[in-house]
């Protein structure tokens, strides 16, 4: 059965970046038609509302507006609990924080409960969508994945074998077996995919990196993730460890990991070379703003990437970003490119958040925008949820100067309901006034 949303509605058919202002699509008063959990219909209200049959509910959500939900290219969920922890930059950071949380999930049912939180606390927020490191432990992907409902996401068990606690690696050995057994069991299951997992150069041996190697042989479509190049202590200890090597992704390169589904997390640290091979490979970025900011790892260069046509996704990088809320991580990621001297519009911000990620993740035949036949994943936004986002609204006078003040003050309390494949599976609680 047909059901129809009616709202402002918008989505990008483009990158702002090479179509400018037709990239976005944007009906005022808008309907989204969905069937089956995908759209059906997107236009104006006034020209599709004749052509619905009698009997379609419409949902009236005016005057908020509609958008395809948010995608998140790289976030852990084992860091919930780190999530602003004081004083350090990465590589203090991970062993005083984030291993110690990390080893918690040797627990299953532990994991169980920070997979539920987590899967939570991306709907609330408006993510629909997310690339996700689990934990060393092959379990913790399985906790992730039955908490995942019908929502899209990539999961990895990190690999680690080397320079992190005992009780946290795995083995050269067991990386072949360990990625198979949960490939098999994971990948392409509901809306799942998986996705190799070395945590960054430093805790893999040659021999565990050559068996992620034989993994992408023979399961190309299979997803790589991993960090690069986030911070300047972490680069140099790179050309330590690998004194063979040209940069610190050459080191992935010389793997044979630069590939279509590689995505590759900061990449702050780049030279043209580098980017230059990014580019042909067709592999991705995440661009991690708060993370970096918070861990002061440095300030990424948009202009560089989109030069050589690297596709680029915003990522939270929860528990070294600060906030699980893309719109937040928008509001940085213009901070960031300012002191870059560089500029981010709200649309070339919401289109790297949506149709955008979509590409980095190589997922946009299904989703990132309302193009019939995809995905009915989508959000409400309440752009009036606050006082202050109300007062600035009213003072607004077109879309574009809304939609920034939306991009630089929005997070969770603006999103009003998430749809997943066309269910409402969030919709925010009324607050009451208590006598
Ligand atoms: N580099 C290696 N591991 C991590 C991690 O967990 N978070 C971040 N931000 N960088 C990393
Ligand atoms: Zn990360």
């Amino acid at each position: 059965m047909k059901q129809a949303y009616r709202a402002e509605i918008l989505d990008f058919i483009n990158d702002p970046v090479l179509y400018g202002l037709d990239a976005m699509r944007h009906f005022s008063d808008g309907l989204l038609v969905i069937e089956a959990g995908k759209v059906v219909a997107v236009g104006d209200a006034a020209t599709l509302l004749p052509l619905l049959e009698v009997n379609t509910p419409i949902h009236d959500y005016r005057p908020q507006i509609i958008m395809p939900g948010l995608i998140d290219t790289h976030i852990h969920y084992p860091q919930c609990e780190v999530i602003a922890s004081y004083g350090t930059q990465l590589l203090d950071w991970l062993n005083t924080y984030t291993f110690p949380a990390e080893g918690k999930f040797s627990d299953f049912k532990y994991a169980q409960s920070v997979a539920k939180f987590f899967i939570d606390e991306l709907h609330r927020n408006g993510t629909t969508t997310a690339m996700v490191f689990a934990s060393v432990h092959p379990h913790s992907v399985d906790a992730l994945c039955e908490a995942a409902g019908d929502m899209r996401l990539i999961v990895g068990k990190v690999l680690m074998d080397r320079n992190a606690p005992h009780s946290l690696c795995d083995s050269a050995a067991s990386t072949y077996d360990d990625n198979k057994t949960l490939i098999k069991r994971w990948h392409g299951q509901k809306r799942l995919s998986y996705a190799l997992t070395p945590r960054f150069a430093p805790t893999s041996t040659d021999a565990q990196l050559q068996a992620v190697q034989a993994l992408h042989h023979e399961f190309p479509d299979v997803h790589l993730q991993t960090h690069v190049a986030e911070n300047k202590e972490e680069v140099a200890w790179v050309a330590e460890l690998f004194p063979w090597s040209r940069s610190y992704l050459d080191v992935y390169d010389h793997y044979d990991l630069l590939f279509e589904r590689a995505l590759f997390a900061h990449c702050l640290y780049l030279n043209d070379t580098d980017r230059a091979r990014l580019g042909e490979s067709g592999a991705a970025i995440a661009f991690c703003p708060s993370s970096n900011l918070f861990l002061g790892s440095g300030l990424f260069d948009l202009q560089a990437a989109q030069k050589h046509n690297i596709q680029v996704g915003i990522a939270s990088d929860v528990g070294g970003g600060t906030s699980f809320s893309i719109l937040q991580n928008l509001s940085d990621a213009y901070k960031v490119l300012q002191l870059k001297q560089q500029a981010m519009p709200a649309r070339q911000g919401l289109y790297l958040a949506t149709l955008g990620g979509a590409r980095a993740l190589k997922l946009d035949t299904q989703i990132g925008n309302f193009e019939v036949g995809k995905e009915a994943d989508f959000i409400v936004i309440d752009p009036d949820a606050t006082p202050l986002t109300a007062q600035r609204m009213a003072h607004a006078t077109n879309i574009d100067e809304r939609l920034f003040a939306l991009m630089m003050l929005g997070d969770d309390r603006h999103i009003s309901a998430t749809y997943i494949l066309g269910e409402a599976i969030y919709t925010k609680p009324f607050c009451t006034l208590q006598t």
